[in-house]
């Protein structure tokens, strides 16, 4: 009978349209082109563009989400960082999320909410202590980012205090944590031409 029941559910069920998958060097193009558009062009004067420059995001963190043609509609990377020191001067590994962006004409449909679990759900399994962003609390906060968690801590550059936000994925893992935020992520090799990551 449960058999029958779920095919049902299933039949009626919408189908998805969307899916979460790994970016891939192909996805560079249009996730840049959907930065620029959801972002501005002033998104690469931020404090975190200083850490992400020239390096690479943290391995398989860097996530996308595509249409059911296969086209790029939301984007999220993580990157390695030191988050400070403890109390005993050695570095806090951490990793720092960002961007997070949507396509304008898919927003409100749940696939940002996606890539942040997914993007979390990664990078626990993988073994990292916290996430660090500077973002809206508003948005942030339901999936337990708080300001509080980084109240020792300072981007290298402006930044509003109330948007700078952490999630401990490993108990306590910021509570001694002090400092500035620098990435300590793979450098892009270099090839004498600008690149993006
Ligand atoms: C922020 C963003 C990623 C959300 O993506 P999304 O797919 O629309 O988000 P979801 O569908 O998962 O969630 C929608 C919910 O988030 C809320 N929300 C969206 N942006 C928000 C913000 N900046 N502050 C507070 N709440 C926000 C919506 O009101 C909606 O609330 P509801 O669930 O109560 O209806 C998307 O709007 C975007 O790309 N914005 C431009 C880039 C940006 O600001 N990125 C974040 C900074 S790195």
């Amino acid at each position: 009978m449960a058999t029958v029941l779920d095919t049902v559910r299933a039949f009626f069920a919408p189908a998805p349209t969307f899916v979460i998958e790994n970016e891939t060097p192909a996805d560079v193009v249009a996730r840049e082109m959907l930065l620029d558009r959801t972002m501005g062009a002033d998104r690469r004067k931020k404090s975190s563009e200083k850490i992400r420059r020239g390096r690479v995001p943290a391995e398989g963190l860097a996530l996308v989400a595509r249409d059911v043609d296969g086209h790029l509609i939301g984007t999220v990377r993580l990157w390695n960082v030191e988050a400070g020191v403890d109390g005993n001067g050695r570095p806090v590994d951490a990793l720092l999320l960002g961007p997070l962006a949507v396509d304008c004409a898919h927003e409100g449909k749940g696939i940002g909410s996606a890539l942040m679990r997914a993007a979390i759900a990664e990078a626990k399994a993988r073994g990292h202590g916290a996430i660090l962003l500077v973002g809206d609390a508003l948005y942030y906060q339901r999936f337990g980012f708080l300001a509080e968690k980084t109240r020792h801590l300072v981007m290298p550059g402006p930044f509003a205090r109330e948007r700078f936000l952490a999630l401990d994925l490993k108990s306590g893992w910021l509570d001694a944590a002090a400092g500035m935020v620098v990435g300590s992520g793979r450098k892009l090799p270099r090839t004498g031409r600008r690149q993006r990551a």
